[in-house]
Parts: C-alpha cells; structure tokens; sequence
C-alpha cells in the first residue's frame, strides 16, 4: 500500500524541472516496484523506450533484465527497479554531476520509503553514485562486481551489492557469464538474509 507522501514524491519526480533533463524528456520515469521493498535495483538513467512510457527498464536492457530475473527466480514484481536520474539524457549520454546532484533528493526519499535491505547498483555509472552516497571507497566494477559493501541509512544497516548492468550484454557478449554469476550470487544473498 502506497502511502501519501509517496504518491506526493512520485508527482514531484514526474513534474521535476530541478535540472535541464527535464526539458528534453517526454516522461520522467520514478521506478516501479513493491513499497517498502527488500531489494532495491538502480541503473544509470532512462532510455528512449522509459522515457515514452514513464517505466523503468521497458527496453533492450529491460530485456536482459527480465529474462535474469526470471532464470534467477526473482520475480519483477518483487523488486523495485529504479535509476540514478529520473529523466532520459538527450541521445543517452552519462548524465552529468549537476544532474545527478539534482535528482539525488529523490533516490535519497525513495529509498527512504522503500527501505531496502539490499540496494544493486547495476552498472559502472550507478555502482560509482552509489559508492559515493555511501562514503563507500569503490573500485572498477570489473573488481566491485558480485561483492557485497555495507553502508548505512538512517542508522539502519543496508547492504550494497553491485553487479554489472544488463545491458553490458548486448555491447560484450562475453561478460555474460559474470552477469549470471552476479545475480546467482544475489538469489543465494538473499535466500541467507530471509532465513
Ligand atoms: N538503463 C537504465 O539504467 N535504466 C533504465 O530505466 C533503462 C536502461
């Protein structure tokens, strides 16, 4: 059940002019998933296809995504999927660090209410904000992907665990492998904390 302040966030993050991305989106695109949730799934920024529909990872990525998800027994639905900026980047470049201090309000608020026990930061881009957040020291996802971090959030331990972004398998066929591995080691993760 969605509370008020969370309905009052999500309209704040489809109406944000806090930066110049909202000029260019169509949508912009909160994220969608249980609340509060375990799980907490963070990539860089909405595509063209999340920005048309104001849905996260509708996409190729979503694609890839999904069918992870789905061979590691996780269901959509049962995560929340989200990204670091709200609003798509004009023809997909990084966003900038304006951009992302502009919207890191809402992330903050969201996962406030979503209360993660695990945040995944799913690629370089978000695995480096999330780092930061946290005052966590970071590495190369090619050496941070599949471990486990420990932050903090309001006093309450969360646990950060990186893995690499699912659309790395369209542009890098080989790192397949290492994005199952990732997400088999987040099932067996989280099938420990639920016991
Ligand atoms: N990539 C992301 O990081 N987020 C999306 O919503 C889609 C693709």
């Amino acid at each position: 059940m969605h509370d008020d302040e969370w309905d009052s966030l999500n309209s704040q993050i489809m109406t944000c002019t806090r930066c110049r991305l909202s000029e260019s989106r169509t949508n912009a695109v909160p994220g969608e998933g249980p609340v509060p949730c375990p799980i907490m799934m963070i990539g860089e920024a909405p595509g063209e296809k999340e920005d048309q529909q104001g849905r996260p990872f509708v996409g190729r990525a979503g694609t890839v995504l999904n069918r992870f998800l789905e061979e590691t027994g996780l269901p959509r639905d049962e995560v929340f999927i989200t990204s670091i900026v709200k609003c798509r980047p004009p023809k997909n470049r990084d966003p900038k660090e304006d951009e992302i201090h502009s919207c890191s309000g809402h992330l903050d608020r969201q996962i406030a209410h979503i209360k993660p026990r695990v945040i995944v930061p799913m690629g370089r881009f978000a695995a480096g904000v999330i780092f930061s957040r946290f005052g966590i020291g970071g590495g190369k996802i090619s050496e941070v992907h599949g471990k486990l971090f420990r932050g903090a959030f309001d006093g309450d331990e969360v646990m950060i665990f990186p893995v690499y972004h699912p659309a790395v398998v369209t542009h890098n066929p080989p790192l397949r492998s290492e994005l199952a591995g990732d997400f088999a080691r987040l099932k067996e993760m989280l099938s420990r904390i639920n016991r």
